[in-house]
């Protein structure tokens, strides 16, 4: 899946509308307090301002349900990429009408400008053709930049393409390719490694890898409905969970752990379990020291991996020891190691792991959807290369 490349456009003297995905996290302080998604647009904001483009971003920030929030207004995010641009960028008032209208009259080639929260408007997510023919007025070139959105179709993602010239941005052109060589023919062994809280939330994803990998690596709360049986009186264990249990011909298999930590008695601190029997009222919080060395040994052997969703609560220092010591191993391997979903890039960057990894997407949803083998309607949009 290749993608017009903002390398194979014209963009001299151009008005670009580019579509960042800036929904970073502020602290309570309103700062930003994980920049990573505007680092990684750093490029090609930087290639365009080069090439004497007018810059205009455009991007949404939390989900303000149609209307002006003011504590979702792209002003720390603005002053942010000042600091990183080392140069002031102004943020216009709103999105579309006369004072966006106008703060991109002022624009000089080479400037940068922030368009206040897309999502303040409800025809963003509507995708209102009304509110993408405003947006699409105020330039003349849209470069796809926001990989964490593209599976959204929103008058940014959708609509606009349809209105202009489009080409991908740098971020949205790596994401593919390393994202890609997990779905078009992965050096084997192929393995996926799976943790996270909820089973329902990962079944299509486990559905697709499936068919791709070589073994499937359950861990975190995600395993323990695999493990635990209907309880006497309870009616039989959902079916969609009852499907993993099952490998059909040409399916990777499920591993499920042989042990937890679980917290023990009050000031008992923490104790070992096995999976099977899973005693009965037990809270899995880590994968157990067995389950620890079944999976690095699994992992040692693999050419290419996949990784979402730790294997136990890493937020607690008790607790982080499984996906740590699992990870790891991934140092010593040299094919893709790809991380995506919102929850694993935060948890490699706390536990210092993503080094580990030859990749790490920007992309939550988006990435996760991408894997599942469906269709993102912002990519699908855009034309080939
Ligand atoms: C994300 O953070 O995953 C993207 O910015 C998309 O945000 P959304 O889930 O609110 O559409």
């Amino acid at each position: 899946m290749r993608k017009r490349s903002l390398r194979d456009v014209e963009v001299e003297g151009r008005t670009v509308l580019l579509r960042v995905d800036h929904n970073v996290p502020l602290d309570a302080e309103q700062r930003v307090a994980d920049d990573r998604r505007m680092v990684e647009s750093l490029p090609t904001i930087q290639y365009l301002k080069e090439r004497g483009a007018r810059v205009v971003l455009l991007s949404h920030l939390g989900r303000p349900e149609g209307r002006p929030s003011p504590g979702l207004s792209l002003a720390p995010v603005a002053e942010h990429l000042s600091e990183l641009l080392g140069e002031a960028v102004p943020l216009a008032p709103d999105a579309v009408g006369p004072g966006a209208m106008d703060a991109v009259r002022r624009l000089a080639p080479g400037g940068v400008l922030y368009l206040e929260n897309l999502r303040f408007h409800p025809g963003e997510e509507s995708n209102d053709p009304g509110f993408a023919s405003e947006l699409a007025r105020l330039g003349d070139l849209f470069v796809e930049e926001a990989f964490g959105t593209v599976h959204r179709a929103h008058a940014s993602t959708v609509g606009l393409p349809r209105r202009l010239p489009s080409c991908v941005g740098f971020l949205v052109e790596r994401e593919v390719l390393e994202l890609g060589r997990l779905l078009e023919h992965p050096p084997e062994p192929f393995v996926v490694v799976l943790g996270g809280a909820k089973v329902k939330d990962k079944l299509p994803l486990v559905r697709h890898l499936r068919t791709l990998a070589d073994e499937i690596l359950l861990g975190g709360a995600l395993a323990v409905p695999l493990l635990r049986p209907p309880a006497p009186g309870e009616p039989e264990r959902d079916p969609a969970v009852e499907e993993l249990l099952h490998q059909r011909p040409g399916e990777a298999p499920v591993v499920l752990p042989l042990d937890f930590l679980v917290e023990g008695p009050a000031g008992a601190g923490v104790a070992t379990v096995p999976a099977v029997p899973l005693p009965p009222g037990a809270r899995p919080l880590d994968v157990g020291p067995e389950t620890r060395r079944l999976f690095a040994s699994r992992l040692e052997k693999a050419r290419t991996v996949f990784f979402n969703g730790p294997l136990g609560k890493v937020e607690d220092p008790r607790f982080a020891g499984g996906t740590r010591e699992v990870l790891s191993v991934l140092r010593s391997l040299s094919g893709p190691r790809v991380a995506a979903g919102g929850d694993s890039s935060r948890a490699l960057q706390d536990l210092g792991l993503e080094s580990c990894f030859s990749y790490v997407s920007t992309g939550g949803g988006a990435a996760l959807e991408l894997l599942e083998g469906r269709d993102l309607p912002g990519l699908t949009v855009l034309p080939d290369a």
